[in-house]
């Protein structure tokens, strides 16, 4: 099965698909470099990306959030906003950069972000005629020679189908769902059982829109279980690359676990070098990086004082001399 109807073939992928989360400050082109080169996903999306930020004068500080500069795998950019004219702008500009789509986020449940009605707020039934206007401003715009996907949750404060059917009668190339309620945030487990009742409404609304998965999933193997349990086309993940980078591994799970102190610290010290060659204008902040602290420096003796240590590191280059030479 192709990803994208041949009308808009700029290339083809086969499911089940197995792709990287957007996850804003996480996944950058550095990131989504330092994973592919563990294990390739088939596609990763980019962090979310403000539309009207886009056609403001802010717009310089967020086009690093649009670079491709080390990505190898194919890559949608992942929009999100308010004013449908600059969503249809944004999408020609993503054309432009050589992305592989367009994903419009509808499922962000950011507090001061609801408040202004966008993301997950245009589920709520008042503001869903902006988001089919939305929709149909990107579809436009890609004209056929990008596929256009959503990503969104179960519902608002409960689960609500009536969204999915919405957008299903879109006639999107994809539907990503996340198995929660915006209320629910990240604090209960995802609901599969829920993910596959919308790809039966899939079936018989959109047939050729591929249903996505999303909530929880590990690595490969627990997505393809996943998969075949519910009959997807693939799923998508997130967290699961914070705590084992090759997660999208087709070998059986453990490599990560195996991997020995020394080869964890090289390889934290291989992104930060890569996250130094890429922003040399200071476009993303060092401090950003200590968060992978987390997923490097674990699972061997010594590793919680060490990221102790890292937290003190003010530079990219004193970060990188001091993982360097850590004994062993
Ligand atoms: C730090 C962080 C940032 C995120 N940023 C975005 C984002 O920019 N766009 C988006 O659609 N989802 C974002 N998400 C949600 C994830 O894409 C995903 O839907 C969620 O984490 C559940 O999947 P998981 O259990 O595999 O992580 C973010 C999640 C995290 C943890």
């Amino acid at each position: 099965v192709a990803f994208v109807s041949s009308k808009s073939a700029k290339y083809k992928l086969k499911t089940p698909l197995f792709i990287l989360a957007p996850m804003d400050d996480v996944t950058d082109t550095v990131f989504r470099r330092v994973v592919s080169d563990c294990a390739a996903p088939d596609l990763a999306i980019t962090e979310f990306v403000n539309v009207d930020g886009l056609n403001s004068a802010g717009k310089q500080a967020l086009m690093p959030k649009l670079s491709l500069k080390l990505d190898k795998t194919p890559v949608i950019a992942q929009l999100w906003g308010k004013n449908p004219d600059n969503f249809f702008k944004a999408t020609k500009e993503v054309i432009k950069l050589g992305f592989s789509g367009v994903d419009i986020n509808f499922g962000c449940p950011d507090k001061t972000i609801v408040k202004n009605g966008c993301c997950s707020a245009y589920i709520l039934p008042e503001n869903r005629a902006v988001a089919v206007e939305i929709i149909k401003s990107v579809q436009k715009a890609a004209d056929g020679k990008l596929p256009v996907s959503v990503k969104t949750r179960l519902g608002f404060n409960e689960v609500d189908f009536s969204w999915h059917e919405l957008l299903l009668k879109q006639k999107l190339d994809m539907l990503i769902i996340h198995g929660r309620t915006k209320k629910e945030m990240s604090k209960v487990p995802a609901d599969w059982q829920k993910i596959a009742e919308i790809r039966r409404l899939r079936d018989r609304i959109s047939p050729k829109t591929l249903i996505i998965g999303n909530g929880d999933v590990v690595d490969r193997a627990h997505g393809q279980q996943l998969i075949d349990k519910h009959g997807l086309d693939g799923v998508m993940i997130g967290r699961g690359v914070l705590t084992n980078p090759f997660a999208f591994s087709e070998e059986a799970d453990g490599i990560w676990d195996q991997m020995k102190k020394q080869a964890k610290l090289q390889l934290f010290a291989r992104h930060v070098d890569m996250f130094e060659q890429t922003w040399q204008k200071g476009e993303r902040r060092f401090e950003t990086l200590k968060k992978f602290a987390k997923l490097y420096v674990n699972g061997f003796d010594g590793a919680s004082s060490l990221r102790g240590e890292i937290m003190t590191k003010k530079s990219a280059a004193e970060l990188i001399d001091f993982l360097k030479s850590s004994p062993d």
